[in-house]
């Protein structure tokens, strides 16, 4: 069950949260009892500091958490869920210290600190439950917490667990949830259909490749969504060492990434007609699998030389995106586990994207950071556009040397992009090191941002 605020209780201890710097100032304004208290406990309101306070019948009386100065809260992205994780057992309400522009992402911030990947152990549960506040829409934070705990499930299954079919049977399930149509094209199908780059790079595999379809949405502007859903990335015929390939479930981030998004965009209703083409496949080694120095001919009618099949994400979202601009969206985006080289340039936390549209980023950073969803954008940088141009073909998969890796691979994703307004996501989906809210293992990127700015993007 995705996390909620608490049930209404009268009985809900207040709890107070304290900006480092204000720490003196607020407990003077106290009774005595509980700034002696506070100093006895050597209470400084340090990020996710917690301490509960007595009133004179020995039961708590209120909670005190520690907001940490704004230094400390910039190198953070959710402060409360610190010290909710730390609260004893019962139900708080906050009571003071957070304004209004916080508050809501720091709710989502105690809700996610309850997730817990349980499918295979049960991890115990979050003792602490918190009301929803007033003035914060709590249908609208439970469903952003109930999008991320989705994304998260979904890379953390393995892939013995969340191979094509499993990916397709969760569309199917947010589908029939949100009353969406959904279809297939699996297998042989997808050379029937010509997709022949998704069949090619999933055709190794006894999990049959397949593009998932999910339409919702009968009026207003069309978003295409586009998610890398390599259930396994084994790099294929060029296989990745070990330890490359250990994470390597999580190589359907991106599918894992547009269906959270397409929850949060569905349970919100907007005024949109919603497309998200998922190619699901499994990179794997077999007799049958695609070899390097093979020429693919992609549904566009590109060819594509492989120069190394362990570049398959660029292959399947190239067939997937040239289908999306058939249907001339009004906006197309694509988000996948596309580069090493873009977690060498940004690392786990920020997720790089890339749009040729002044307008379309400016949305983007304007939201991202109240959204708890970081973003940095990259560029689509024209002069490079030589480097995937490889001579017998009229693209390379796999440009020697490996300069601007993820800038390549996205200037590739581009030309099957079309004429579309076009934006590129390549994310990591993983959170490396726990923090609060944010448990090692699957993470949800770009989503949050993108659902923030989709409003301004598309004048809804
Ligand atoms: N799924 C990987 C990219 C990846 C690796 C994402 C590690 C996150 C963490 C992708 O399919 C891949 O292997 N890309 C290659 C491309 C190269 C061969 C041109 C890469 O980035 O090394
Ligand atoms: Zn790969
Ligand atoms: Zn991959």
């Amino acid at each position: 069950m995705p996390p909620v605020f608490a049930p209404f209780t009268d009985a809900a201890l207040p709890l107070h949260v304290i900006d480092q710097d204000e720490c003196a100032n607020w407990l003077q304004q106290r009774p005595q009892q509980v700034s002696d208290w506070a100093q006895a406990n050597s209470f400084t309101a340090a990020c996710g500091q917690v301490l509960l306070v007595p009133g004179d019948n020995g039961k708590p009386d209120m909670a005190l958490v520690g907001y940490g100065t704004a230094a400390q809260r910039a190198r953070r992205r959710f402060v409360l869920a610190g010290a909710a994780e730390k609260l004893p057992k019962g139900v708080y309400t906050i009571a003071s210290g957070l304004d209004q522009s916080a508050l809501a992402m720091e709710c989502l911030g105690w809700l996610l600190s309850s997730y817990r990947f349980d499918r295979y152990r049960n991890q115990g549960e979050m003792k602490a439950g918190l009301l929803a506040p007033e003035g914060v829409d709590s249908a609208a934070v439970e469903s952003l917490a109930a999008a991320e705990c989705l994304t998260r499930d979904l890379i953390n299954t393995p892939a013995s667990d969340m191979g094509p079919d499993e990916l397709q049977a969760a569309a199917e399930a947010l589908a029939t949830q949100f009353g969406a149509s959904i279809s297939m094209t699996v297998d042989e199908a997808l050379l029937d259909q010509n997709l022949p780059m998704i069949h090619a790079v999933g055709r190794a595999s006894d999990w049959r490749p397949r593009l998932i379809e999910m339409n919702w949405g009968t009026s207003g502007p069309k978003l295409t969504l586009v998610g890398k859903g390599v259930c396994f990335d084994t790099g294929g015929l060029n296989l990745k060492p070990g330890a490359s390939m250990g994470l390597m479930k999580k190589d359907m981030g991106g599918a894992a990434a547009v269906l959270g998004l397409a929850r949060m965009i569905m349970a919100a209703e907007l005024p949109l007609q919603l497309r998200v083409l998922i190619p699901a496949v499994e990179n794997s080694v077999s007799g049958t699998a695609f070899r390097p120095g093979d020429i693919l001919t992609s549904r566009k009618g590109l060819t594509v030389e492989i120069n190394n099949t362990d570049a398959e994400g660029r292959l399947v979202l190239a067939d997937a995106l040239a289908l999306a601009d058939e249907g001339k969206p009004d906006l197309l985006i694509s988000m996948a586990t596309l580069t090493g080289a873009a977690r060498v340039a940004v690392g786990p936390d920020l997720a790089p994207f890339y749009t040729d549209n002044e307008g379309d980023a400016a949305a983007l950073a304007a939201v991202a950071n109240g959204s708890a969803d970081p973003v940095w954008r990259m560029p689509f940088h024209d002069p490079y556009e030589a480097r995937i141009e490889p001579g017998i073909a009229d693209l390379d998969n796999a440009p020697a040397g490996g300069f601007a890796g993820s800038i390549t691979a996205a200037l590739f994703l581009r030309r099957f992009a079309g004429e579309s307004r076009y934006m590129h996501f390549d994310i990591y989906g993983w959170n490396p090191t726990a923090a609060p809210a944010r448990p090692k293992g699957g993470a949800g990127q770009g989503a949050r941002a993108l659902f923030a700015a989709l409003p301004e993007m598309l004048n809804l």
